[in-house]
């Protein structure tokens, strides 16, 4: 049994996690910056703390004690360029101070790299509308690449995209990027899950698929 604490625990990829993490007996800590938006998160093994992901002074203060830390969390009120870089710079400072040694994100398929080394993204017939989202997770993992610290991190994301409204099937597989693949938050949060409780894939970006 470990102690997670999971920022933006509320959000669709967060409560998977929780609710997995839960699962397997794990004990939650379960950020979120409004508690009153998310009473529905509480239960046996859950503490609900207030918090943002991108005040390093807050993730070393929440993640104190805890071993390992998931970032699902994301603003769609704030700039895309200025929330993933903030949130990683806070999650590198913060969880060196806390003393969490291991981080395990959720991230953005455009950003996986494709057979030839080429973010999707950068590919042909890539929509561009959906570039500056793209660029700014990338700037975001551009830190965790970049960061100096201890810290043990992971970037997973779907493949392709997510199935939301699959039950899924209770199992998933590592998988490169294939924009057609989908995978249920449920399915998805137990490859998050297993790379905290036996760390496989370490300092890169991984992509997973409904199996
Ligand atoms: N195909 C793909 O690769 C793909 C597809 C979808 C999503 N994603 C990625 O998956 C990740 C999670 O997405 P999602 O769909 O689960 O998002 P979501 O449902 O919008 O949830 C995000 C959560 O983060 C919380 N949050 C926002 N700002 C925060 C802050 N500063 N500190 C702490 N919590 C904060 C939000 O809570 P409040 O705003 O209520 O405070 C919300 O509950 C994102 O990085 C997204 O880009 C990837």
């Amino acid at each position: 049994m470990s102690e997670i604490i999971v920022f933006g625990a509320g959000g669709r990829a967060g409560r998977a996690v929780v609710g997995e993490a839960l699962h397997r007996g794990h004990h939650v800590t379960a950020v979120v910056r409004n508690p009153a938006k998310y009473q529905d998160l509480e239960g046996a093994g859950v503490r609900i703390l207030t918090g943002d992901v991108t005040n390093a002074d807050a993730v070393a203060d929440l993640a104190a004690g805890h071993d390992a830390a998931i970032m699902a969390a994301y603003d769609a009120g704030a700039q895309p360029d200025v929330f993933f870089t903030a949130a990683a710079h806070a999650l590198v400072d913060g969880l060196a101070r806390a003393g969490v040694g291991r981080l395990v994100a959720v991230g953005l398929a455009a950003t996986l790299e494709t057979g030839d080394g080429m973010p999707l993204m950068d590919t042909p017939g890539f929509p561009q509308e959906y570039r500056p989202f793209c660029l700014a997770h990338a700037a975001g993992t551009a830190v965790l690449r970049a960061s100096v610290t201890a810290l043990d991190w992971l970037i997973v994301s779907p493949a392709g995209d997510f199935d939301e409204a699959g039950a899924g099937s209770g199992r998933y597989s590592m998988a490169g990027v294939n924009m057609a693949s989908r995978i249920s938050h449920g399915d998805f949060a137990l490859a998050l899950l297993d790379e905290i409780d036996a760390p496989r894939h370490h300092r890169m970006h991984v992509g997973v698929e409904g199996a």
